[in-house]
């Protein structure tokens, strides 16, 4: 912030700290090779017994993975579920993907999510697979963990791993999760975003609620929105929230949530934040008194900081998971706004990263 924004900068508050500094994530997403990934002592032995392996990517290396037998990060079942399925492959011949040459192989990779509330939905890609096959994994995870509440799987033989244009089939219970938060609901599909540490995401959004500090007559701008989330937490404290958000599918799940809490004064729209963020749309939609903003790594387009000097709005929360570049649109703001809240949330113990709620003020 010091270094790279060199604005007037207020004392920092100290850096709200995870209750839970492990098993605090809702989401993994694991990926099976056929390829594992050798330890220093193995390399070079002839027996290395098989080569498959279950687990995340070792940095820089798309095809190679490295086996895991517990991860620290979910709570379990996570863990149970991951090896269960390793081992009813194993045991039943049912063949890993190929990731470099991405022509064969059954099983491509496995996601658990979980909420607060205990659901769990399990999502399996597969590849190169038979019917049987699909059936022999997806009874044995429907029978062996009745805890799963959203069973789920997809075909994809396309060079990535993303499914979003991929047909997702519900093979077991409900195709959605509920996550609650405080008196709100929100619907997760297996292609919707949400926060990955859902408990201290709720405290990043009391704190900027408490920095939007709203009156209940403000027009609330939610620029990069993703679900809706943040909108839809300020909503009745508002007079009206304008979410803005690049995926559509993500605004879909915005206006699914709002639908399902009841909240009538939020709108969703959809498109490339520099291209909706013109005069016309703020002409239309009514100007910002407050906006809060929650970009991704890359900060805000240029434009998007003109745009907002231009209507120039009385505050603005500034969300960041990239400090850096979050510093380098502070000092763009800096013209017209005055920091006077900076104060970071821990919402990924163990990693170097933080979340950064900075506030602006617009100068008299
Ligand atoms: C850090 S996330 C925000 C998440 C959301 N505020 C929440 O708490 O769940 C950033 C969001 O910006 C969206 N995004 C990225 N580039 C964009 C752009 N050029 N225009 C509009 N939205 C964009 C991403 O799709 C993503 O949903």
């Amino acid at each position: 912030m010091t270094r790279i924004a060199k604005v007037k900068l207020p004392v920092f508050q100290p850096i709200l700290g995870s209750e839970e500094t492990y098993y605090y994530r809702n989401k993994l997403e694991f990926t099976f090779s056929c390829a594992r990934w050798l330890t220093e002592d193995e390399i070079g032995k002839e027996d290395l017994g098989s080569m498959n392996a279950l687990g995340f990517h070792v940095p820089g290396r798309f095809d190679k993975i490295l086996p895991v037998d517990h991860c620290y990060l979910q709570p379990d079942p996570s863990n149970t579920i991951r090896n269960g399925v390793r081992d009813f492959a194993e045991a039943n011949g049912i063949s890993y993907y190929e990731l470099k040459n991405q022509k064969e192989g059954a099983l491509r990779n496995l996601i658990i999510r979980n909420t607060v509330t205990n659901e769990w939905m399990v999502t399996v890609q597969f590849a190169y697979v038979t019917e049987e096959e699909i059936n022999l994994v997806m009874e044995y995870l429907k029978s062996t963990f009745p805890m799963i509440t959203s069973l789920n799987y997809v075909i994809n033989q396309k060079g990535n791993d993303t499914f979003h244009d991929l047909e997702v089939v519900c093979y077991h219970g409900k195709a959605f999760m509920v996550e609650t938060m405080e008196d709100l609901k929100f619907q997760i599909g297996p292609k919707s975003f949400f926060q990955t540490n859902a408990k201290q995401a709720l405290k990043l959004y009391q704190l900027v609620r408490e920095y939007a500090d709203l009156q209940g007559n403000e027009v609330v701008y939610d620029l990069y929105t993703g679900t809706g989330t943040i909108g839809l937490f300020l909503a009745k404290h508002a007079t009206k929230v304008v979410g803005l958000e690049y995926v559509e599918m993500a605004v879909e799940d915005a206006r699914i949530n709002a639908e399902l809490n009841g909240i009538k004064n939020a709108t969703f729209f959809a498109g490339d934040m520099k291209k909706v963020l013109t005069e016309e749309f703020i002409a239309i939609h009514g100007a910002p008194d407050v906006i809060i903003t929650d970009p991704p790594r890359a900060g805000m387009d240029v434009d998007v900081v003109n745009q907002i000097l231009a209507v120039q709005p009385k505050k603005i929360v500034y969300v960041s998971c990239n400090p850096a570049t979050q510093a380098r649109d502070l000092a763009l703001l800096d013209v017209a706004y005055e920091v006077d809240v900076v104060h970071p949330v821990d919402m990924f113990p163990q990693t170097h990263h933080v979340e950064n709620i900075v506030r602006l003020i617009l100068k008299s």
